[in-house]
């Protein structure tokens, strides 16, 4: 390691309020706006979403606090962090799974945020000015299809998040979440009130909040948890990196509980602006993936005044969307920074160029490569699946065992209290019990049943 980087003071969030932005800007994202409405839309609605705050609770919230705590301690990036604290035994190769789950998920990523940013300006052009889904179909399709559109967009959006990262961690991820996360609930607020006051949005609302469970299978809940680690960043180091940078006298407990309600808040609230608009015209809430962008056009042409919701709506997206991505980013790129030496400009050129050449095959599943499976998948299905469906859960299962037995409870209690210093004992105990005895279990088997090896 070069030593440069012990000279100057490592760079972090400066204030709390910072790493509140920084850290719900990570956790909002696409999975609010464009997957949990569908699989929420696919899965039977209510029971869903009742399934997935379950596992945001039992599972989610507590692999968060473990890796923030982790983070926090050692002060450096995924692979040193784990490195550092369980030293003479394979544990870093948490970190390095992280860093490889980073590139898989950034890979199909931000080809959906490439779609977005694509949208808001097809939307300002009334390039979707259509209330006919076979119409915004045959849009979304000429995007989608068209190789040259899909990369460009793709690079636009890698080239975007890579001037903030540049920045740095407080001059470029803190100070840009803390504008965009204010105008992210605006936003999505304005969009709210449009779709509740529309004639029949009753029917939207009730299939949102009124369970069905007929509709739930093993592989349900194998997604639904997939989703709780997805959501908050959890399970491949994005949250022992942004841990690292927490000041020594942030809340912990406190922090991810706030972030975490305000994650399942903006789902929520996103499933309030979609479905009762998706019902009051007639739509089908099923339509998986292409929701966010067939129907959800159509939706929005259906009403009036929609072209300028519809340009509101997909600024909003691509907002969440920018969060999220630098904090997938800031993985690898803390990683080259800290581990290897590279400055972080050349770091981040070098993620990126990287990323754009495997994020081309996450690109192009659609047009040149829609015939190339793996598993029986496109290379976008593939990384979608693969990343929230295996290696967060299993990168989870991990670090709740590192965190928990092999770190262990008395570290992690003095980290999680700051040393004594908050009152917060109680709450902290809590957790700790439910890393080491009830997630890792509960993520063993609903992974194992999920993936068809046990049948409970
Ligand atoms: N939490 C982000 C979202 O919901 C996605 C993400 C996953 C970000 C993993 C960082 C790490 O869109």
């Amino acid at each position: 390691m070069k030593s440069s980087s012990s000279l100057k003071p490592r760079d972090g969030f400066t204030t709390g309020l910072g790493v509140i932005a920084a850290t719900l800007g990570s956790a909002i994202g696409l999975g609010n706006i464009w997957k949990f409405p569908s699989l929420t839309g696919t899965n039977g609605g209510a029971a869903f979403l009742i399934l997935y705050v379950a596992c945001t609770l039992i599972v989610g919230l507590p692999v968060m606090i473990s890796e923030l705590a982790v983070g926090r301690r050692a002060r450096a990036n995924a692979v040193t962090s784990y490195g550092k604290l369980g030293p003479g035994q394979p544990w870093w190769l948490i970190g390095a799974a992280g860093v490889l789950a980073a590139f898989l998920i950034l890979a199909f990523y931000t080809e959906v945020a490439a779609w977005v940013f694509a949208y808001i300006f097809k939307a300002a052009t009334g390039g979707l000015a259509t209330n006919d889904p076979v119409v915004t179909a045959q849009a979304f399709n000429g995007l989608i299809t068209s190789p040259v559109q899909s990369l460009v967009w793709q690079w636009i959006v890698l080239a975007f998040i890579s001037v903030i990262i540049i920045a740095g961690v407080s001059k470029g991820i803190e100070r840009m979440t803390k504008r965009l996360m204010p105008a992210l609930f605006v936003l999505l607020l304005i969009v709210i009130v449009r779709s509740l006051t529309l004639p029949g949005a009753g029917a939207g609302l009730a299939f949102l909040f009124k369970p069905d469970f007929s509709k739930v299978t093993a592989a349900t809940v194998l997604a639904a948890m997939g989703l709780s680690f997805f959501k908050l960043s959890v399970g491949m180091g994005t949250m022992t990196t942004y841990g690292s940078y927490f000041r020594a006298d942030q809340d912990i407990p406190g922090t991810a509980i706030r972030v975490m309600l305000g994650d399942v808040l903006v789902s929520i609230l996103a499933g309030i602006a979609i479905f009762p608009a998706v019902f009051a015209f007639g739509f089908k809430p099923d339509a998986g993936p292409s929701l966010l962008f067939i129907t959800i056009p159509a939706v929005f042409n259906s009403m009036p005044l929609g072209g300028a919701f519809m340009v509101l709506f997909f600024i909003l997206a691509a907002i969440a969307a920018t969060g999220a991505m630098l904090s997938l980013l800031e993985v690898p790129v803390a990683f080259l920074n800290e581990r290897l030496g590279w400055s972080r400009t050349v770091a981040t050129i070098g993620t990126s160029l990287l990323l754009a050449l495997v994020g081309s095959t996450a690109a192009l599943s659609s047009s040149l490569l829609a015939d190339t499976k793996l598993f029986g998948k496109t290379f976008f299905d593939l990384f979608d699946f693969a990343s929230s469906n295996l290696l967060l859960p299993v990168g989870g299962l991990f670090i709740c065992l590192f965190a928990g037995w092999r770190w262990g409870a008395a570290e992690m209690r003095r980290e999680l209290t700051n040393s004594g210093a908050l009152t917060n004992a109680r709450i902290v105990n809590l957790f700790i019990g439910i890393v080491k005895f009830v997630t890792p279990v509960l993520v063993f088997i609903v992974l194992l049943n999920g993936l068809g090896v046990i049948k409970l």
